[in-house]
């Protein structure tokens, strides 16, 4: 029942980190896999090594932030492939500022990457979903429902993405597809983390602060989407799954005090 092979899936914001993670994941279980993201090389790069795993890949340029661009993209995708059965989105950006330090603009870039963007990908996908049966997954964070300070932008953008999960989920239930976000804990070798633990002592106290002891891994997001992905998974719609090694139960150890912290200290 995890057997998704020759499925279709696309992973947008899936040329580095996590989704790359989890775009290659899926190519490995023999998925056709498409990605898309801003950055040519990267997508490219990608798509070579999708390849080299034997998969049938493929990629647009896109910033999800460009509502036609995510559509045009997508639908090219549907032209080459057919029916997506599987869409992860995870497009995001981060970095840490406090409220009183942020720009109306700082502010808005993280709500239309994360936030707009995500719905522009719903929006786009929609159409070319299998129905009944797809399998759609939003990346989320646990910001989505652990404040932390210098996180405004992000706890604000990535509660919206859990809503749009759980609304989805009320809307297209009847289409027969499911949408569920997956919120990773912390995990290692990522921009992400680089931008929120950039020191070797922070990085220590958050695998500390992990009940399971250890940073994440691109594998551990992969395997939960794989499973959601498959019919493991076909009455779980609407949930916001942790895959966080139970760092929310700990309320993300000292993070927020460290941000705010940090940024503390470079603005006064
Ligand atoms: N602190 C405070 N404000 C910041 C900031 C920081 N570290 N970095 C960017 N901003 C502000 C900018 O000053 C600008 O506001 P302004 O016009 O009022 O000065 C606004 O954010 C937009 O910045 P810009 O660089 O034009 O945005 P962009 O669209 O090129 O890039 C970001 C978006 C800022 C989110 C960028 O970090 C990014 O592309 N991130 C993707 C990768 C990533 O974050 N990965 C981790 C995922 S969890
Ligand atoms: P990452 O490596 O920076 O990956 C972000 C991806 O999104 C890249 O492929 C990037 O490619 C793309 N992207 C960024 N902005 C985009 C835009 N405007 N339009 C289209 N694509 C865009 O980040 P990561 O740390 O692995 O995080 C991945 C996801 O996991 C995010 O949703 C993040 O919020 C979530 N998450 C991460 C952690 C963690 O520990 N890292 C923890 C919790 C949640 P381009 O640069 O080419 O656009």
């Amino acid at each position: 029942m995890l057997d998704i092979n020759g499925k279709t899936v696309l992973v947008v914001g899936g040329t580095s980190g996590i989704n790359r993670g989890v775009a290659e994941r899926f190519a490995a279980r023999g998925a056709r896999v498409a990605v898309a993201s801003r950055s040519g090389e990267k997508v490219a790069d990608t798509v070579r090594a999708l390849e080299a795993l034997g998969c049938d890949a493929a990629g647009f340029t896109a910033d999800v932030r460009d509502a036609g661009a995510i559509e045009n993209g997508v639908a090219a995708i549907h032209d080459r492939f057919g029916a997506l059965d599987v869409v992860v989105s995870g497009a995001a950006g981060n970095f840490p500022a406090l409220a009183k330090d942020l720009s109306s603009n700082g502010f808005k870039a993280v709500m239309d990457i994360d936030l707009l963007g995500t719905f522009h990908v719903m929006k786009a996908v929609f159409p070319y979903l299998k129905k009944p049966g797809a399998s759609v997954i939003n990346i989320s964070a646990p910001q989505a429902f652990i404040p932390m300070m210098a996180q405004i932008h992000v706890c604000a953008a990535k509660a919206g993405v859990d809503m749009i999960t759980r609304t989805l989920a009320l809307e297209w239930g009847g289409a027969g597809v499911r949408v569920n976000s997956v919120v990773p804990g912390p995990i290692d070798g990522t921009e992400g983390m680089a931008r929120l633990a950039p020191t070797e002592s922070v990085r220590k106290s958050v695998a500390e602060s992990v009940p399971l002891g250890r940073f994440g891994t691109p594998g551990d997001i992969a395997d939960a989407c794989l499973f959601l992905a498959s019919d493991l998974a076909g009455f779980i719609t609407g949930a916001v799954i942790p895959v966080d090694g139970g760092w929310a139960q700990n309320n993300c150890g000292g993070m927020s005090d460290y941000l705010g912290s940090l940024v503390l200290r470079h603005s006064g």
